[in-house]
C-alpha cells in the first residue's frame, strides 16, 4: 500500500456567492478570524502527513501563491522592528519538508476537471482532495488525518461524509450506502445534487476525499453532468463499479464557508476559541444578547 503524500486543492472556482468580495481575490483567501481558509486546509493536510500541496488554480489566484511563498520585504521589516513572534509565525506557514505545485485550470469546467488537471503532479499514487470552503474542525485529530487512518486499514478510496437535512440534498453529492462498522459505510451509489425527492439518503459528501489513481481513467471518460460541469461525483460513480469505495462519517464540526451563514458561524466559533480574542469576544456577544433582550 502506497502512503498518501499528495493533496489536491481545487481553487479555481469563481466564488460567486461571495461577490463582490471575490471579484479580484479568491474565496479561499477569505479569512476566518486571522487566517485564510486555504491556510486552514493546508494545515489540516500537513497534520495528516501530506508533503506535496497541489493547487489547481485559475484567474485571480496569485494571492494564494504569494501566501505560501517567502515574503522577503515583510520578513525584513518584521525583523528590523524586532517583531520576532510575528516573524516566526509568518515563516512557519509552510514547514520546510512541504512543497507546493501550482497547476492552472484554464477553463472552469468543474471539480472533476480540476482534479484531472492535477494528474501530471499526482501521477500513479493515491492522493487526497480538500475543498477549502468546507472548513472542518476535527478537534484532536484533523478530518483528513482520521480518513488517512481509515485508508491505512482498508486501502480503498474514502469520501468524508455527514448527515444533512432532507431539504439540503441538492447542495451535495449524496451516497447510497450500507454500514460496515461504526462511522464506515460501503458506497453502492452516488449522485450529484439530487432533489430531496430523488435523493437515495441524506448522507452527504463533504469536501474531503482520498482517491486511488484509477479515478483519473474515469475522469477522462466523464462527460458534463449536473450544472454542465465535469463532476467528480460522476467519476466516482463509475469507479464504484470496479472498486470498493467507502464513506467515513468524520468526528468534528464542518462549516460551509462557501455560504455566508456558514462563514459567519465559523468566524464566531473560531473567534470564541482564539487565544487573543476569546474573552473579549465572549463579553461582546454577551453584551449583544443583553441589548437584544431589552
Ligand atoms: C462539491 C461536490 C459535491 C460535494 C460538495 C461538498 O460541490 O461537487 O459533491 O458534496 O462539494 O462541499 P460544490 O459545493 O463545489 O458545488
Amino acid at each position: 500500500m502506497k502512503k498518501i503524500r499528495k493533496v489536491v486543492f481545487p481553487v479555481a472556482g469563481l466564488g460567486t456567492r461571495f461577490l463582490p468580495a471575490t471579484k479580484a481575490s479568491p474565496k479561499e483567501m477569505l479569512p476566518v478570524v486571522d487566517k485564510p481558509l486555504i491556510q486552514y486546509a493546508v494545515e489540516e493536510a500537513i497534520a495528516a502527513g501530506m508533503e506535496q500541496m497541489i493547487f489547481v488554480t485559475g484567474r485571480t489566484k496569485n494571492s494564494i501563491m504569494d501566501h505560501f511563498d517567502k515574503a522577503y520585504e515583510l520578513e525584513a521589516e518584521l525583523a528590523a522592528k524586532q517583531k520576532t513572534e510575528m516573524l516566526a509565525m509568518i515563516q512557519s506557514i509552510l514547514p520546510s519538508h512541504v512543497s507546493c505545485v501550482y497547476i492552472r485550470q484554464s477553463e472552469a469546467l468543474g471539480l472533476g476537471h480540476a482534479v484531472l488537471c492535477a494528474l501530471p503532479a499526482v501521477e500513479n499514487e493515491p492522493f487526497a482532495v480538500i475543498l477549502a470552503d468546507d472548513l472542518i474542525d476535527g478537534g484532536e485529530r484533523s478530518c483528513l488525518a482520521q480518513m488517512v487512518e481509515q485508508y491505512e486499514r482498508y486501502s480503498s478510496s474514502i469520501l468524508g461524509v455527514e448527515q444533512v437535512g432532507e431539504d439540503e440534498t441538492d447542495k451535495y453529492g449524496i451516497v447510497d450506502s450500507v454500514p460496515l462498522e461504526k462511522n464506515i459505510h460501503r458506497i453502492d451509489g452516488i449522485v450529484e445534487k439530487p432533489s430531496p425527492a430523488d435523493a437515495p439518503s441524506t448522507l452527504a459528501v463533504v469536501g474531503r476525499y482520498i482517491l486511488t489513481p484509477e479515478i483519473f481513467d474515469m475522469l477522462k471518460k466523464t462527460e458534463r453532468g449536473a450544472g454542465g460541469e465535469i463532476q467528480l461525483t460522476d467519476a466516482i460513480a463509475m469507479l464504484l463499479k470496479k472498486k470498493q469505495i467507502l464513506a467515513y462519517e468524520f468526528s468534528g464540526n464542518r462549516y460551509d464557508c462557501g455560504s455566508k451563514l456558514g462563514y459567519l458561524q465559523a468566524t464566531v466559533e473560531y473567534a470564541l476559541k482564539h487565544k487573543e480574542l476569546n474573552h473579549s469576544f465572549r463579553d461582546y456577544l454577551a453584551g449583544l444578547e443583553l441589548r437584544s433582550g431589552e
